[in-house]
Parts: C-alpha cells; sequence; structure tokens
C-alpha cells in the first residue's frame, strides 16, 4: 500500500503541463519576459510552445516555438523609436494616447493572420492547460483562452495599475494611481489630479467607442468559425476578457509608490533575471576587471538605439566621456570610430551580467521597467533618460527613492549628464540606497521564478483558481457607485417633504377657515 501511494504521489508531483505562453508584439524586452516565463516552465518540466517575435535556435524536446517575425515589419522605421526624429519634434509616444491601442490591435489582427499562427489555432487536436499571454491595450489573445478552453493567465510588463487592474478587479482610484503614460508619481497636485483623471477618461473613451467595437469584430472572424470547428459555440467578448484568473505583474514592492492590488494580482518582477548571470564573454570580463576607476554602463534599449542619437550629439557625448577617468561601455549598434581610448562599444550587451560584475558603478538607462528591475536586483544606480511608455514614471519612482537623477533627452545631453555623472560618483548615499532597496527586493520567501511557476501550476491544479477572483467583478456598476441607493434615498426623501408640506399646509387654511366663521 506505500508502495502505491509513493507512486501516486511521484506520479502527482510530475505531472507535465502543456502550456501556451503568447507574446507577440514585436519588442525585445516584450519578449525577454516572454523568455522568462519560458525558461521557468521548462526548468519545471512543462511542454511549452511559445508564440515570439524574436525565435532561438534551440530544440528542446518539450519546446515549440510559433514565429510570428512578421510583426516586427508593424513598426519597422517608426518614428516613434527614432531617436533623432524625437529631437526633431520633441515627440513623446505618451502624449499620442491612442497611437498604442490601434497599434496593438493591428499587431493582433496581423498575428492571427500569420501562416504559422493560423497552423496552430486551426489544428483542432491542439491542446493546453492554460494559456499566458501578454496584456498590452488589446484583449484579442483573450480568444486563445476560449479556443483550447483552458484557464487564462495574463502577464503584464508595466507594473501594477489601473489599465491593468481592471481587467481581474475595478480599478484604482486616480487620486493615487497611475498608468504608465503618467510622467509624475503620488501624491498629486490639484492639477495633477484633473489631468490625470482627464487621461483616463480620454482612454477609456478611445477604448469602448473607437477599439473595443473593432476589437470584438476581429474576435468573431477569427475565433468564431475555429470555435464552431471544434462544436462550441463563442462567447460573449466582455465576460472572457475579464475572466483571467491572474496578473503576473512584473513589478516588485522595492520599487514603491504600489495601488492596492487583488489577491489574483502576482508581483513576480525580477523573474526574467538570470541568477546568477550568465559569464561575461572574455574580452569584456577582461576589461571590466581591468577598469580601475569603473564602469559607465550605457545602453538605451533595444527599441531605441544609439545609433539613431544625430551625430552631432554622439560627439560631444564621446568628448565629454573621453574626459572621465571611468571606463565607458556604450551599447552602440553600429562601428563608432574616433572613440576616445576609455569608450568601449558593444553592438550587444549581456546587460545582466554587466550589472552584476562589481566594477559596474553607474547604469546610464531610459527606464524601461526591465533595466530598472536589473539595476535594484544588481544594486547599481542609475542615470535615467526617459523617452516613453512607462519609462518616465519608473525614473521619477527610483528618483524619489533616491537611486537615480534624471536627464532629460535633449540636444543638451552631453552637457546634462556630465554633472550627473560627477554626482553619483562623489554621493555615495546613491549607492547606498539602492544597495538597501536591492536587500529588501531580494528579501522574498522563494524566488520570482518559483513563484511563478507555483501560481501557473496552482491555476491548472485549481480549474481556473476562481477562488482568487475579485467579488467585484461580479457586482454591476450601479451598485459599486450606489447609484440605486442614492435614487432609492431621493425619490423617499422628496416623498416625504412632498406629504409633510401637503400636510402642514392643509391645518392653517382650515384653522384660517373657522376663525373666519
Ligand atoms: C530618423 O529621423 C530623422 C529625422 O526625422 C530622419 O532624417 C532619419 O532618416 C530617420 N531615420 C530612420 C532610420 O528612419
Ligand atoms: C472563465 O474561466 C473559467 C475558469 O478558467 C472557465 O471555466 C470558464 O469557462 C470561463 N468563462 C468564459 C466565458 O470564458
Amino acid at each position: 500500500m506505500w508502495m502505491v501511494f509513493f507512486f501516486v504521489c511521484v506520479l502527482h508531483c510530475t505531472v507535465a503541463y502543456k502550456v501556451l505562453v503568447c507574446y507577440p508584439f514585436p519588442a525585445k524586452s516584450m519578449n525577454n519576459l516572454g523568455e522568462g516565463i519560458v525558461r521557468h516552465l521548462l526548468d519545471a518540466g512543462h511542454e511549452v510552445t511559445f508564440i515570439t517575435v524574436y525565435p532561438k535556435q534551440v530544440t528542446h524536446p518539450k519546446f515549440r516555438q510559433i514565429d510570428v517575425s512578421g510583426n516586427a515589419a508593424l513598426i519597422e522605421n517608426d518614428e516613434h523609436v527614432n531617436i533623432t526624429y524625437i529631437l526633431e519634434n520633441s515627440a513623446e509616444v505618451s502624449s499620442d494616447k491612442e497611437f498604442l491601442q490601434e497599434l496593438t490591435w493591428k499587431i493582433a489582427v496581423n498575428t492571427f493572420q500569420d501562416a504559422n499562427m493560423r497552423r496552430l489555432v486551426e489544428d483542432t487536436q491542439g491542446k493546453f492547460d492554460v494559456v499566458i499571454a501578454d496584456l498590452l491595450e488589446t484583449e484579442l489573445y483573450a480568444g486563445l483562452a476560449v479556443l483550447y478552453d483552458a484557464p487564462l493567465i495574463w502577464s503584464y510588463s508595466m507594473g501594477a495599475h489601473w489599465l491593468a487592474i481592471r481587467m481581474i478587479d475595478d480599478p484604482t482610484n486616480p487620486a493615487y494611481s497611475t498608468d504608465y503614460y503618467a510622467s509624475v508619481s503620488p501624491p498629486y497636485s490639484v492639477g495633477q489630479r484633473f489631468q490625470i483623471l482627464w487621461q483616463q477618461i480620454m482612454w477609456r473613451y478611445a477604448k469602448y467607442f473607437k477599439y473595443m467595437p473593432k476589437e470584438k469584430n476581429s474576435f468573431k472572424s477569427i475565433f468564431g468559425p475555429l470555435i464552431a470547428k471544434r462544436g462550441r459555440k463563442l462567447p460573449k467578448y466582455e465576460e472572457l476578457i475579464y475572466n483571467a484568473s491572474l496578473v503576473l505583474s512584473n513589478e516588485h514592492h522595492a520599487t514603491g509608490k504600489i495601488p492596492k492590488t487583488p489577491q489574483n494580482w502576482k508581483l513576480v518582477g525580477g523573474y526574467h533575471i538570470q541568477d546568477p548571470p550568465v559569464s561575461l564573454p572574455k574580452d569584456l570580463q577582461v576589461m571590466m576587471d581591468n577598469a580601475k576607476h569603473g564602469v559607465i554602463y550605457f545602453s538605451m534599449g533595444s527599441m531605441w538605439k544609439s545609433e539613431m542619437i544625430p551625430k552631432r550629439l554622439t560627439d560631444e557625448l564621446l568628448k565629454m566621456f573621453g574626459g572621465l577617468k571611468e571606463t565607458i561601455l556604450w551599447k552602440y549598434e553600429a562601428d563608432l570610430p574616433h572613440r576616445p581610448k576609455n569608450v568601449h562599444t558593444i553592438k550587444w550587451a549581456p546587460q545582466q551580467s554587466i550589472l552584476a560584475h562589481p566594477n559596474c558603478k553607474i547604469f546610464i538607462s531610459h527606464g524601461g521597467l526591465l533595466s530598472s528591475t536589473e539595476a535594484i536586483h544588481f544594486g547599481v544606480p542609475i542615470i535615467g533618460i526617459p523617452i516613453s511608455y512607462d519609462q518616465y514614471i519608473n525614473i521619477e519612482k527610483s528618483v524619489t527613492k533616491g537611486y537615480a537623477l534624471k536627464v532629460s533627452l535633449s540636444y543638451n545631453l552631453a552637457k546634462d549628464l556630465k554633472p550627473a555623472i560627477e554626482s553619483l560618483i562623489q554621493d555615495t548615499k546613491y549607492k547606498e540606497n539602492v544597495k538597501f532597496l536591492s536587500s529588501i527586493y531580494h528579501d522574498r520567501p522563494i524566488p520570482p521564478g518559483k513563484e511563478l511557476v507555483h501560481w501557473i501550476e496552482h491555476v491548472v491544479r485549481s480549474r481556473g483558481a476562481l477562488h482568487l477572483r475579485s467579488i467585484a467583478l461580479d457586482v454591476p456598476f450601479y451598485q459599486k457607485a450606489y447609484l440605486d441607493i442614492i435614487a432609492i434615498t431621493i425619490t423617499t426623501f422628496t416623498f416625504i417633504t412632498c406629504l409633510i408640506k401637503q400636510l402642514f399646509r392643509r391645518k392653517p387654511t382650515k384653522q384660517i377657515k373657522k376663525k373666519v366663521n
């Protein structure tokens, strides 16, 4: 009997689930988050299908990739990622609220037209135990959960705020929580509160009146025939998009100013980081080991390429860097001749391994959430040059937490960077603050990758983790806003006042009449 018990136990513990991980947005940073999920799931023995724009040359018996690299064409030559264009036109993506709603919807439609994707979804034998989809403005990928009759998990790349929290609970109060478009963090002034409220109203207007109808049509035309082929009926779009079991949120409390989150909002920030990091290539290792005065690592991420910085500004930056005693490691995607001796460029940077090196003193970054998290993970202070999306708010938070300085992207960049670098080198408080936050960040019951796998398995085991859902989703808006009670109160009050008025009006008239008589 014990043998049987043991056998059942082993069987139960080694159950491998089939997981669909969907990351069709053409941005390398997002894809890094997807790769993180894939890596942890494969390590835990699960079978993973990964929808990706950047497929890798790997063969693994339990790993399959759905190549949707065609999506990259949708943002190629986009002026929003051209630093020269941004400088010349002082353009921010953040000022264009509808841009991303339109783009993400187009990308979703394009994804489902992709030949590789069609092969996946048209295969009626295809089965998955859970679908994990990257959430960015559009919710069309929720259709995959219906197609495979599997629980849905949203993965969210830009931290805890109302735009994503609204998918599993009431959105948080705009008086203290904002979204990735904001450039200020709470507490807010009257003007800022007005602005943030207005932004939310405008976002909702665009979403509900322009993009939801488009998404619903796309949902019907894409998933209608597929689900009919599987002999089922299409549910209502509104029902399924708010039906996720969890949100896996790429953030950690150490960054601070996180609003209240529901119980199925899982802050697993940092899971994409490989710890211990992979070792540096030999030449980089030697270079960093020998940097007597430390290394300043400069990278604008994968989307905004340093080679797009205008030549004049590049020359000024090189000159300024040349005057420093530190070694500069610049992620620059093209050849950069006539560099000062202390400036090294690399076309592709093993960022985590660079930040992990004890000689890495400063990280000059656009402040995307992956870079910000990596800076806290490895305890490196930041100089932030935000360009768009959540970068402004991330840098704003890092500055208030005392481990970063902000420098604006402008033609004065070289002039403005110099004093920022000097402050960060001379004043040890930035390093102390980031080390303190790093210790908070690492002080967790289990590492984020393990936690991530736990919650994904939990969703499958508990058939959608219905017990974690917020009750708020079942309550209609008029009840939450107490509109019915307000209506009843007003009606009752009006009725009673009218009644009393009527009563008091009659009595005196009778008395007067009596007196007259
Ligand atoms: C970037 O923008 C500048 C200025 O608008 C333009 O001259 C340049 O051709 C653009 N570069 C690319 C690669 O699109
Ligand atoms: C909502 O999710 C649960 C659990 O995954 C599932 O059983 C149910 O069918 C889903 N409903 C819709 C409308 O998708």
